[in-house]
């Protein structure tokens, strides 16, 4: 089927960081001859000047035209239809590069004029809403115009290769799947460790925090990942289910054991003295789940942290306290997975030392960008990478207690040095 995408914000940071590299890459493949890229622009714009600044070259010219409108008119959403020409043998997928509030009325005025037939597919951004209620309000007014089969909610660290290497290797390895459980299991740990700090966007960050900009999606989907169950005869197409089954049995996280701080020099960096907005999180979770019981759980998202790093970490149970296992999905960077074991020190002493067992990726195999991998599923309707309405509510729902105690506290938030590292700042809570 012949797929128009059909690109709002084309012009914008997200399009020139992330999507046009993504979609020069995908066309490169050869199996992509049938898409042609469309992006709306208020304004004019030279595609060249833009594929220049975004590639580097003018690759991709030859496969994109312009359509000029006001997304906030109403009437312009007609002439957008005309000007689609949407045939029966093809298929729109509209990707909404935009922020959040312009990405909902942009819905609601394509749903209007008609562009909302079932060959049409959009890919929203997160955040999906700030809390349950307004991520309610966003799902109930998408879904006017467009069923759930047409949403493609993206959260790009379910993405990621090495996100996805969690349902393999859980998976397919019998020599992982057999301990995946409180029996051998002793602690989980997912960590999202920056060293950026907010990069300038100071408004955005203001209004969203660590919490809703890392933990609430990011952070959800990798635990999700880690807990659900796996069915023998598994089909990537059940994913969101069964991320979604596993978030469900999670109990509501415990505000009391909630920490948030907020590194030096942020007030400064957003002039807002006096901000509590946080740009660190530690949160404990446990698991309803039979197999879960007792195991305690930790998500923790930082900024301005000693070390850019995002990992998933499986403490194994000991017998005895000179022993110590840990299982390492390494998100990112140096993607891989990495078991820590003691071995024999070599030499003439009898010592032990521990040391890493590990599989990664050989240098030179290029591991396709998230984006690359979010429109080829799109396009292929292929579902398992997105989230589903029901996992965005649970995982709001998950984190009401905590938003609503922040947002009740007044006192100073906790502060840590840019460069710190988590242990530090978690102790300080202490
Ligand atoms: C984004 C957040 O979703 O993820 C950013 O808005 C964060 O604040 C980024 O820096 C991290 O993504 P990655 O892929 O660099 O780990």
């Amino acid at each position: 089927m012949k797929t128009k995408l059909l690109i709002f914000g084309i012009t914008g940071d997200l399009s020139t960081r992330k999507l046009l590299p993504a979609l020069r890459a995908i066309v490169k493949t050869g199996d992509f001859d049938d898409v042609s890229i469309i992006g709306v622009s208020r304004r004019e714009v030279d595609v060249a000047e833009l594929l220049q600044r975004s590639l580097g070259s003018t690759d991709l010219l030859d496969r994109i035209s312009i359509v000029t409108m006001n997304v906030a008119d109403v009437q312009d959403y007609q002439r957008l239809k005309e000007q689609l020409a949407l045939g029966d043998d093809e298929q729109l997928v509209v990707y909404l590069s935009v922020p959040p509030m312009a990405a909902t009325q942009i819905v609601d005025f394509m749903g209007e004029a008609g562009i909302n037939t079932p060959n049409v597919k959009i890919l929203f951004e997160k955040p999906f809403g700030v809390d349950l209620v307004s991520a309610q309000d966003i799902i109930t007014r998408t879904a006017r115009y467009y069923t759930e089969d047409q949403l493609y909610r993206i959260d790009h660290y379910l993405a990621k290769e090495m996100a996805q290497d969690i349902v393999a290797f859980r998976g397919r390895n019998a020599l992982f799947s057999h301990i995946w459980n409180n029996n051998f299991i002793q602690s989980i740990e997912i960590i999202a460790s920056e060293t950026i700090g907010i990069e300038g966007r100071a408004q955005f960050y203001e209004q969203t925090g660590a919490l809703r900009d890392v933990v609430q999606g990011h952070l959800m989907q990798l635990l999700a990942l880690t807990l659900m169950d796996i069915p023998h005869e598994f089909d990537w197409q059940e994913l969101p289910e069964l991320r979604f089954k596993a978030l469900e049995l999670l109990r509501p996280v415990d505000p009391a054991a909630a920490i948030r701080a907020q590194y030096e020099g942020y007030q400064e960096e957003v002039e807002n003295p006096g901000s509590q907005t946080e740009t660190f999180v530690s949160l404990e979770l446990q698991s309803t789940q039979p197999r879960w019981l007792d195991v305690p759980i930790r998500l923790i998202a930082g900024k301005a942290l000693h070390e850019k790093t995002t990992e998933v970490r499986i403490h194994l149970k000991k017998l005895h306290e000179a022993q110590s296992n840990c299982i390492v999905f390494r998100i990112q960077p140096d993607e891989g997975i990495h078991i820590e074991l003691f071995v024999k020190k070599p030499g003439y002493a009898r010592e032990f030392e521990t040391r890493t067992l590990g599989f990664n990726f050989p240098e030179d195999e290029k591991l396709p960008d998230a984006y690359e991998q979010v429109i080829v599923d799109a396009i292929h309707s292929r579902k398992s990478l997105f989230t589903g309405s029901n996992e965005v509510l649970r995982s709001w729902q998950l984190l009401g207690a905590v938003q609503h105690a922040w947002d009740m506290e007044t006192g100073p938030i906790l502060r840590y040095k840019k460069g710190s590292d988590i242990t530090s700042i978690i102790d300080g809570a202490a």
